[in-house]
């Protein structure tokens, strides 16, 4: 089943938007025109990787930066290039657009919830 989050206009290109689902923690982010979902942990020690609410992008715009210890993660692979983890992956989510509401499917989510563990 498809979970909506949010209208795709709600973000800006450049931008990230974390939202809490009653399973996980996501974020999303608007990168030259493509989405890309991950699950809010880093890989380092498996928490969130924001301090403020949003602020998962480098002042750059150009890396995902996890605020606890400075990693850097590509954008569109969600691969660490810089820091303690480098070379570990953010957790992906599938994504798409249905008349213009961003969706995930929650059949992903069950697998996303054994790294909270
Ligand atoms: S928790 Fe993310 S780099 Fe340490």
């Amino acid at each position: 089943m498809n979970i909506s989050l949010c209208p795709i206009s709600a973000i800006d290109e450049g931008e990230a938007r974390s939202f809490i689902l009653p399973q996980t923690r996501l974020f999303v982010v608007k990168s030259v025109g493509n989405i890309h979902v991950y699950i809010n942990r880093c890989p380092h020690l498996g928490i969130q990787l924001q301090w403020q609410e949003h602020a998962f992008l480098t002042n750059e715009k150009d890396f995902i930066k996890c605020s606890n210890h400075g990693a850097l993660f590509e954008i569109d692979t969600g691969l660490c290039i810089s820091g303690p983890c480098r070379g570990e992956k953010l957790w992906a989510i599938e994504s798409s657009i249905v008349a213009g509401i961003l969706e995930i499917d929650d059949a992903e989510l069950p697998l996303a919830q054994k790294l909270e563990n």
